[in-house]
């Protein structure tokens, strides 16, 4: 992590003027080129995590990365330099996998509602592994495999019943989900019955399963891997099935403010000493699926500064020119952001202040009640790790145009997606 600010890539630095600079380059600069709001990532941040996970994995490891998080065919080709696959939850997903490159076998399939098509697709191309959700899927996927004469490879995702540390929206692996296959329900068992009478149309690769995101500790992941271990060891004392490949999805999280995440090489360290503790280290292929921990805090927007509103001793709001349409996450999650005056790194903080987005919703605010220097009209507002789960939850809210996203390196920076236009909006009326 960077030590301007543990949230920024570590390229971060302040110029002599005061000025934020990422990846070699002042922020006033990118800003003059490429206006604000303005989403930028650092080149070197993302390989050196790619390169930490997939070197931590090993030969019998893999890395898909979830794309949900942000996904661009300028980043599939990093992923493909790191030697990482793919997680894609919808058909834009997937064929945005392929247009980028992604060998088909390096790309697992999820989502609860697949689509015939989307399911026949993924297994004429032959993909990595459809992650099944459900016994009815797992019917389809079945009969669509015998139909095309082929065998699909698949995970099943079961619901473990953990509750992981996390916002309730965030949880993905309690008892009471839409997601995964419920293992104390005896639903998971019976779909590894179905799925082993059917070897001519599917072949089993093993279980997978993901309890959420943002998740800070590493016990709900022990606890993870204890079920999916004793659910293994279950299965093969009454089949002799034994699984080559475990999941336990993704989730680890990230410093927004000042969180202390595990590193991502502890993380799989444990993991790994769970399928040790169990006795079935020897080939069993530990795969993980991480998204904001790849991306999170390579990602940082930047916004200038508008109107400035003192509401008597109660508030101060300085609006910015982005807010819930490019980050919809302070309003959806309450999640948590720092903000730096990155036009005035050496200015001590003055004021207590809410940062509000432009947009007609009283919601929109991006981060409430931080301490800031002065900040006039025009200063540059950064807010860091604002790589994960902002752009691609972005919306036209407003009309507002979704901002344009810059690569740095090195003291370059390259734009790799222009900002969205009036004609852009305006092309999709029929
Ligand atoms: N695997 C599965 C099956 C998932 O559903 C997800 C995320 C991941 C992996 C990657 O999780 P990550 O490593 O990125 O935490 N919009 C929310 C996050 C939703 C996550 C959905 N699933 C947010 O802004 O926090």
């Amino acid at each position: 992590m960077g030590d301007v600010h543990p949230a920024l890539p570590e390229s971060a630095a302040i110029d002599g003027d005061g000025v934020l600079m990422l990846g070699g380059c002042r922020i006033t600069d990118l800003v003059e080129r490429f206006g604000t709001p303005l989403y930028v990532f650092d080149r070197a941040s993302i390989l050196e995590r790619l390169s930490t996970c997939v070197t931590a994995l090993g030969p019998n490891g893999s890395l898909h990365y979830a794309c949900k998080a942000y996904l661009a065919t300028w980043l599939l080709k990093l992923l493909r330099q790191a030697g990482a696959g793919i997680d894609v939850c919808s058909s834009s997903e997937l064929a945005i996998a392929i247009a980028g490159g992604i060998e088909p076998q390096h790309i697992r399939l999820h989502g609860n509602n697949k689509s015939g098509p989307l399911l026949a697709e993924a297994i004429a191309r032959c993909i990595g592994a459809i992650v099944v959700d459900g016994l009815a899927e797992l019917q389809e996927v079945i009969s669509c495999a015998r139909g095309l004469r082929l065998r699909a490879s698949i995970l099943l995702r079961l619901n473990p019943g953990i509750e992981a540390h996390t916002h309730r929206y965030l949880q993905t692996g309690i008892l009471d989900s839409k997601f995964g296959i419920p293992v104390t329900t005896g639903d998971a068992r019976l779909a590894v019955g179905n799925a082993l009478a059917a070897p001519d149309a599917v072949e089993l690769l093993g279980y997978h399963a993901h309890i959420g995101t943002q998740i800070l500790e590493l016990e709900p992941y022990e606890l993870l891997m204890q079920t999916l271990l004793s659910f293994a060891k279950e299965v093969y004392a009454e089949t002799g099935y034994t699984p080559s490949q475990l999941s336990p999805g993704g989730g680890v999280g990230i410093t927004y403010t000042d969180e202390t995440p595990p590193s991502l090489a502890s993380w799989i360290g444990a993991l790994r000493e769970q399928v040790e503790r169990a006795g079935m280290g020897g080939s069993l292929h530990l795969s993980v699926e991480l998204g904001r921990a790849i991306i999170g805090t390579a990602g940082t927007a930047i916004y200038t500064t508008g109107t400035v509103k003192r509401v008597g001793d109660i508030r101060t709001f300085v609006s910015l020119d982005g807010g819930m349409a490019d980050n919809i996450r302070p309003a959806l999650y309450g999640a948590r952001y720092a903000a730096i005056a990155g036009t005035k790194m050496h200015a001590p903080n003055t004021q207590t202040v809410t940062l509000a987005g432009p947009y007609c919703e009283s919601g929109d605010l991006l981060v409430a009640g931080v301490d800031m220097p002065n900040l006039d009209p025009g200063d540059l507002v950064v807010l860091p790790a604002a790589g994960a789960y902002c752009l691609p939850m972005s919306s036209n809210y407003n009309g507002a145009l979704r901002p344009a996203v810059v690569v740095v390196d090195n003291g370059s920076a390259a734009l790799v997606q222009r900002r969205q236009t009036l004609q852009d909006l305006l092309a999709l009326d029929v």
